[in-house]
């Protein structure tokens, strides 16, 4: 080979191997954003179940199903699954009103919690998924942004 046909080889070489590298980013990129709310939905279900079971589960039960007319269920309630930014409001802040959940109306307070905006997405993304609810995950971005619009009732 003369050094011209060497420097044609190695160029083609660098070139064969750039577009492979690029060609493979471009799929991990496009199945990234999938797998990483798959993952995240996962922790989010781990640390919201121990978050329930501090601020939630003493109302709510362990079950979701709530208790008699005091406490909402959260299984199954068409309440929470119709509207999430209102859901993360009431997490937050608590709420006092009257509201009906599954037909049957609750009047009593809960109050708000002393969690982060995390948390909320956190203790949202479980109550959501579990018992059957399939809301998906609560990113982080939206709770703040439902939270900087809540309106006091
Ligand atoms: C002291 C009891 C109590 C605690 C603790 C409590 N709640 Fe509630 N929750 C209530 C009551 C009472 C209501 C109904 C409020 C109303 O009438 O406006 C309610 C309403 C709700 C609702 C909307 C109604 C529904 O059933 O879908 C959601 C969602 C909810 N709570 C989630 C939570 C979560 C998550 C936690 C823990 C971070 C929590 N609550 C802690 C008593 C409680």
């Amino acid at each position: 080979m003369n050094l011209l046909t060497k420097v044609v080889a190695l160029f083609a070489f660098v070139l064969l191997f750039a577009s492979c590298g690029g060609s493979s980013e471009t799929s991990q990129n496009e199945e990234k954003p999938s797998s990483r709310d798959e993952i995240r939905l996962k922790q989010y279900m781990v640390q919201g179940a121990k978050i329930y079971s501090t601020y939630c589960a003493n109302c709510h039960q362990d079950d979701g199903k709530g208790l008699a007319a005091l406490y909402p269920p959260l299984a199954g309630s068409d309440y929470l699954m119709e509207n999430f930014a209102r859901a993360a409001c009431i997490i937050k802040n608590g709420q006092a009103k009257e509201i009906v959940v599954n037909g049957v109306t609750y009047s009593q307070l809960m109050p708000g919690n002393p969690i982060t905006n995390l948390e909320v997405a956190e203790v949202l993304t479980y109550v959501a998924n579990s018992w059957g609810n399939e809301g998906g995950l609560m990113g982080v971005k939206d709770i703040d942004k439902w939270i900087d619009a809540c309106v006091e009732e």
